[in-house]
């Protein structure tokens, strides 16, 4: 049953002429390939919590779709911090698994359930363990078909990043024109996407981060105000850019090293979202410290409660794509490594050298 699927959808998947395949199947090295492509592939694996070094380039068998589900020949995944919280066991998983949430590629093989798919179409998915791999096993209602317009390296980068930025500017706090927002770490991947988004509703945006080169980089984004948090006390510049006031919302994915300035950073009834832990996870808190600074707001998003339903998931990655199309967002590609060095690519991330989005080529 497997080899005959392979042999079916060899010419699909490598754009052979049909002559080719009649060819070439004929003989025994292809045979053999066919087997070896059917039956195994390589992945980045995690058997054990820990560094960089525990991020093993393996090979394992591919995957087989269940009824429903659909298999992606991966052509580009993305690197989150997500996966350096599975990699060092900040998020539990059950080990081993396959590093990454994010991929994008081909539909290499449908399950018997499936008829909204066909084999060859360009995919995108997120919020599925697996996509650090040469192909990965996606429920077909996490698969958002990839437009025309859009390649296919582009809506690797753009589903998990672009999505949170969409949830955050669009469900978790409406931002309009009458809204600053502090955005902290605004020269990453999700940071400067939150930028163009905030100053396409209209709103103004005061960012952070940690160098010059990168402070360039969200003004040219369109960032009202950078400040270097690694250099000023944020919080007072942040007083003194709204003229004591303070801002609307602060969107804090840095977590510990920022958590109490962002607090103390917002205008009373203002809202915290704490949506990320680069720095580390923030200290409990009690109540009453809303209370104290005027009632505040708080919450702790995740994307994935955001795109729980088709719908949900389909509207978000839409406006993505179409804002995209438009030309009101620009997906930041900063770097792409071969798949065998996803290890370098994560060290890159933790260790803040990276602006935009890291992809990973199979
Ligand atoms: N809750 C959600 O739904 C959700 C979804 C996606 C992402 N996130 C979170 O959003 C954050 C950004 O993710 P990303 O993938 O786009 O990464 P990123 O912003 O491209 O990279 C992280 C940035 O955080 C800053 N940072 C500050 N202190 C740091 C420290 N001690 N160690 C490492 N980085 C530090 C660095 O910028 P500077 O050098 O400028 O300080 C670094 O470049 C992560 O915390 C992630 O967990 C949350």
């Amino acid at each position: 049953m497997a080899s005959r699927w392979a042999y079916e959808n060899w010419e699909k998947l490598n754009g052979w002429p049909s002559g080719a395949r009649r060819c070439q199947a004929s003989t025994l090295r292809t045979r053999i390939e066919l087997l070896e492509y059917r039956f195994a592939m390589k992945a980045i694996r995690i058997h054990e919590t820990g560094g960089p070094e525990v991020l093993t380039y393996e090979e394992v068998p591919t995957p087989e779709p269940g009824p429903s589900e659909a298999v992606v020949k991966i052509e580009a995944a993305g690197v989150n911090f997500i996966d350096i919280y599975f990699r060092t066991g900040l998020y539990p998983a059950e080990l081993p698994i396959t590093n990454g949430q994010e991929g994008a590629g081909i539909v290499s093989a449908v399950g018997s359930d499936l008829t909204s798919l066909q084999v060859g179409e360009r995919v995108a998915y997120t919020g599925v363990h697996g996509s650090y791999a040469e192909y990965a096993k996606v429920a077909a209602d996490r698969l958002v078909k990839i437009p025309d317009t859009i390649a296919t390296k582009t809506a690797a980068a753009a589903m998990l990043q672009g999505m949170t930025a969409h949830y955050l500017t669009r469900s978790t706090f409406t931002l309009g024109p009458d809204h600053t927002a502090l955005i902290h770490a605004c020269a990453g991947g999700v940071g400067l996407l939150l930028i163009e988004m905030a100053k396409k509703f209209g709103a103004r945006v005061i960012g952070t981060c940690s160098t010059s080169e990168k402070a360039a980089k969200a003004k040219a984004a369109g960032a009202d105000e950078v400040i270097l948090y690694t250099e000023q006390d944020f919080q007072k510049e942040c007083r003194r850019l709204t003229d004591g006031q303070g801002v609307d919302v602060v969107y804090d994915s840095v977590g510990q090293s920022t958590w109490t300035g962002s607090l103390d950073s917002l205008k009373p009834r203002g809202m915290m979202v704490t949506f990320g832990n680069a720095s580390g996870p923030v200290p409990p808190l009690a109540p009453l410290d809303l209370t104290k600074r005027g009632s505040l707001f708080l919450t702790r998003p995740s994307l994935f409660a955001y795109i729980s339903s088709r719908e949900d998931l389909m509207r978000r990655a839409s406006e993505i794509f179409q804002w995209i199309e438009d030309g009101d967002l620009h997906i930041h590609v900063g770097g792409e490594f071969p798949l065998s060095a996803a290890g370098e690519a994560q060290s890159q991330l933790a260790g803040r050298k990276t602006m935009g989005k890291l992809l990973l080529i199979p």
